[in-house]
Formats: structure tokens, C-alpha cells, sequence
């Protein structure tokens, strides 16, 4: 029975939680047999998992718990393939360092569209938050190839870092 089982913990490890899963189903329901049934222990471990499940997501209501700049820097990492908060370092998109009170388009160096150049917005939070919920609703024509953060909350904890952080 260990036998059977040692392999597949070491070759799949999301199966060491079914596996254990499994050792438990199997004696609480203490039917010895059905593990040497091949396929058995796996049926027994999806029964066992399903009420596991809920608690599985029990991560996102314990986020606040989490630092808010951490948090914020988490979500961050949505725009660091084409933002830096370096002063001057342009990527795909322009350096943010500074970014609050500055007019949009306007970073040295960095080839805006013309519709950034004219959207005539002044980065400040209400700004910010509206235009990162749909950056091409807000400025028609950007270059910025970016869906937006649904989530009012994951909006304002990115403000948050961001404020400082491009400070
Ligand atoms: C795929 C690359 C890409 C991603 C991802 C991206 N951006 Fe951008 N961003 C750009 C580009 C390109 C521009 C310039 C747009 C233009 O000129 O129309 C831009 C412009 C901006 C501007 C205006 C800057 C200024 O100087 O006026 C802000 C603010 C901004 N992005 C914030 C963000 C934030 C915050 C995220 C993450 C939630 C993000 N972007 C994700 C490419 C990206």
C-alpha cells in the first residue's frame, strides 16, 4: 500500500494531497480493500476534496491581513513587463516614476500617442483609478494594450503603492 502510493506523491505533487486525501477517505470509511482497487483510492479522494474546496479560497477574504504595499506591488506586476517606476527608464510603456501631477504624455523621451498627448488629463488619483479600470474607454486610441483592473479594491491598493512608489 505505501508502495503503491510513494510513486505517485514524488512524480505528481498536487497528487500528495489527493494521495493523503485518499488514506484518510480510505480509513475513515476503513475499507481496506478499496485500495488495492487501482482507480478507488483517486473516487474516494475526490469525494474527501469537495468540501475542501471552499476553505481553499479562504486566501482571498484573509488578503487584508496581507501589507498593503505588498499587496499593491502584487498587483504591480501587471504593469512591470511594461512599466518601471525608475526615473527615465521607459519600457514598452513610459517610466510612471513621477507620475502624479503630471500631465499625460508628457515623460521626456518617451513616444506617446497622439490621443495620450491630447486626452488633456492631469494624473492625479481620481484620474488614476478611473483610467486603469479601462484604459481604452478612458483615452480612445492609447497605445497602452491593457484590459484594466476590474476591482475597485486591487484600483485603490494599486494607487496606493504607486503613489510612493513613483515618488
Ligand atoms: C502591454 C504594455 C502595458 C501594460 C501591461 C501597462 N501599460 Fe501603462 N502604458 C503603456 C503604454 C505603451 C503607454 C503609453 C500609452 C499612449 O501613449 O497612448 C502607457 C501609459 C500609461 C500611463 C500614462 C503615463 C503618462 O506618462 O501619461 C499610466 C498612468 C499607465 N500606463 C499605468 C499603467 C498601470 C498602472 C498598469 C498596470 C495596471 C499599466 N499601465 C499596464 C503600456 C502598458
Amino acid at each position: 500500500m505505501a508502495n503503491l502510493i510513494s510513486p505517485l506523491r514524488m512524480s505528481r505533487p498536487g497528487m500528495g494531497i489527493l494521495t493523503l486525501a485518499a488514506v484518510l477517505g480510505i480509513s475513515i470509511f476503513t475499507a481496506p480493500m478499496a485500495a488495492a482497487q487501482g482507480l478507488r483510492p483517486i473516487r474516494v479522494a475526490t469525494q474527501v476534496n469537495k468540501p475542501a474546496a471552499a476553505p481553499a479560497k479562504a486566501p482571498v477574504p484573509a488578503a487584508p491581513s496581507v501589507a498593503p504595499a505588498d499587496a499593491g506591488k502584487k498587483i504591480f506586476r501587471q504593469c512591470a513587463a511594461c512599466h518601471s517606476v525608475v526615473a527615465g527608464q521607459h519600457l514598452i510603456g513610459p517610466s510612471l516614476h513621477g507620475v502624479f501631477t503630471r500631465k499625460a504624455g508628457s515623460a521626456p523621451n518617451f513616444k506617446y500617442s497622439t490621443a495620450m498627448k491630447k486626452s488633456a488629463i492631469v494624473w492625479n488619483e481620481a484620474a488614476f483609478l478611473d483610467y486603469i479600470a479601462d484604459p481604452r474607454k478612458k483615452v480612445p486610441g492609447t497605445t497602452m494594450a491593457f484590459v484594466g483592473i476590474r476591482k475597485p479594491e486591487d484600483r485603490a491598493t494599486l494607487y496606493a503603492y504607486l503613489k510612493s512608489a513613483t515618488k
